[in-house]
C-alpha cells in the first residue's frame, strides 16, 4: 500500500470545511467525529458524515477515514453502524488503552460487513494509540495481537497530557518532553515491529510552517511515514517532507548502481563512505516509494 503522507483532520459538523475535501490536497481526510464535536452535535455530525459518505461513494481520492468516538463514550457502535454503509477508506480509533480495543471495533466492523454485504475486513484501522496513561504500556503488543485490519498507529500529545496531568508537552524550543517523546518512540517502533505505518501526530501551532517543516523533515528521518494535520495550509508541507526529495533519490540509485556494478559485494564505497546491505535495503526503500509517488519510471 502507498503510504499516506497526510491525513487532514476535518470536524465532522462542519459544512463548510467538509466542502474543502476535494481540494484540500491531503491524501486522506479524517472526518470527525471525536474532539473536534460538541456533544450536543454528535447525532448531527454523524449524519452529515453518513450523506457526505454516500455522495461519495467510488470517489477515492483524497481517502476518506472516519474518527469514531472510544469506546468508554458508549457511543462507538452507533458512530460504525452510521458510517459503514458508505464504506470509508478507514476507521481512526482513539483513546486505545490496548489492542483488545482494537479488537473489539475489529468485531464491530466484521459484523457490520456482514449485515451490509460488503467485503469482510475491508476497512482498517489506525488507533492513536498513546492518549490515555497505560496505552504506550501496550505499544509493543500490537506486533503480536493478530489484528489484520491495523493499518497503522499513531500518537496523540494533547490527550496524553491531560490524562497525565501535565499542564504542557513540548518546551518553548519545541522538543517533547520526555514522557511524549518516550510514547512517540514507542509508537515509531511499534508500528515497524507490527508492519504497519507510523503516522506523526500533529502540529498544533498551524499557523508556524517552519516548527512544521522541520519537525516533519525530523519525523520522516526517524521513520515516520505521514503525519496527522489539522489545517489545510499543512498539506503542503507535509506532503512534501514525506515525499522523498530529488536528492535522496538520486543518491539511492547511485547506491544501487554502486551494488550492480559489484555483483556479488555485501559492501561498496561510495564517495568515500561504506556502504552496506542496510544501506542497500534504504535505497530500495526509497526507489520503491519514487516509484509509487510517481518520481521514478
Ligand atoms: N479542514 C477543512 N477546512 C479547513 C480546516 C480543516 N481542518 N481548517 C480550516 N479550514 C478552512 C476554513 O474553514 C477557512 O475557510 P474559508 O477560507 O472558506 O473561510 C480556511 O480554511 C482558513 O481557515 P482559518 O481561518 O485559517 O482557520 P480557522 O480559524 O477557521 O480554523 C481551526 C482553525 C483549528 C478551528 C481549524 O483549522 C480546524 O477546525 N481544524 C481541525 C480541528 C480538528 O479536527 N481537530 C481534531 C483533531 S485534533
Ligand atoms: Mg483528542
Amino acid at each position: 500500500m502507498l503510504p499516506i503522507r497526510s491525513f487532514l483532520f476535518i470536524p465532522g459538523d462542519s459544512e463548510k470545511k467538509l466542502s474543502k475535501v476535494d481540494d484540500c490536497g491531503a491524501d486522506a481526510v479524517i472526518l470527525d467525529l471525536e474532539d473536534a464535536v460538541a456533544p450536543a452535535n454528535k447525532v448531527a455530525a454523524r449524519s452529515l458524515i453518513t450523506q457526505f459518505l454516500m455522495e461519495r461513494t467510488g470517489l477515492r481520492s483524497p481517502q476518506i477515514w472516519v474518527r469514531i468516538n472510544p469506546l468508554d463514550t458508549g457511543l462507538t457502535e452507533a458512530d460504525l453502524a452510521a458510517v459503514v454503509g458508505g464504506r470509508p477508506d478507514g476507521i481512526i480509533q482513539p483513546k486505545t488503552d490496548r489492542p483488545a480495543d482494537v479488537a473489539l471495533v475489529s468485531a464491530m466492523l466484521d459484523s457490520l460487513e456482514v449485515d451490509l454485504a460488503l467485503p469482510l475486513g475491508g476497512i482498517p484501522i489506525i488507533p492513536v494509540a498513546t492518549e490515555t496513561a497505560i496505552a504506550p504500556f501496550h505499544l509493543g503488543e500490537y506486533a503480536t495481537a493478530g489484528l489484520s485490519r491495523l493499518a497503522g498507529l499513531t500518537w496523540g500529545a494533547e490527550d496524553l497530557a491531560t490524562a497525565i496531568g501535565a499542564t504542557g508537552n513540548r518546551a518553548a524550543d519545541g522538543q517533547w518532553y520526555f514522557t511524549f517523546q518516550l510514547a512517540r518512540s514507542l509508537t515509531l517502533l511499534a508500528a515497524h515491529a507490527s508492519g504497519v505505518q507510523a503516522i506523526e501526530t500533529l502540529h498544533a501551532d498551524f499557523r508556524d510552517d517552519e516548527g512544521l517543516r522541520h519537525s516533519s523533515l525530523l519525523a520522516r528521518q526517524e521513520g515516520f511515514s505521514g503525519r496527522l494535520a489539522i489545517h489545510p495550509a499543512q498539506v503542503a508541507i507535509i506532503n512534501e517532507c514525506f515525499t522523498p526529495s530529488p536528492a535522496e533519490v538520486d543518491h539511492a540509485q547511485e547506491i544501487l548502481a554502486a551494488f550492480a556494478a559489484n555483483p556479488g559485494a555485501g559492501t561498496v564505497g561510495l564517495g568515500g563512505k561504506m556502504i552496506d546491505i542496510p544501506h542497500r535495503k534504504q535505497a530500495e526503500r526509497i526507489v520503491a516509494e519514487a516509484k509509487a509517488f510517481g518520481l521514478l519510471k
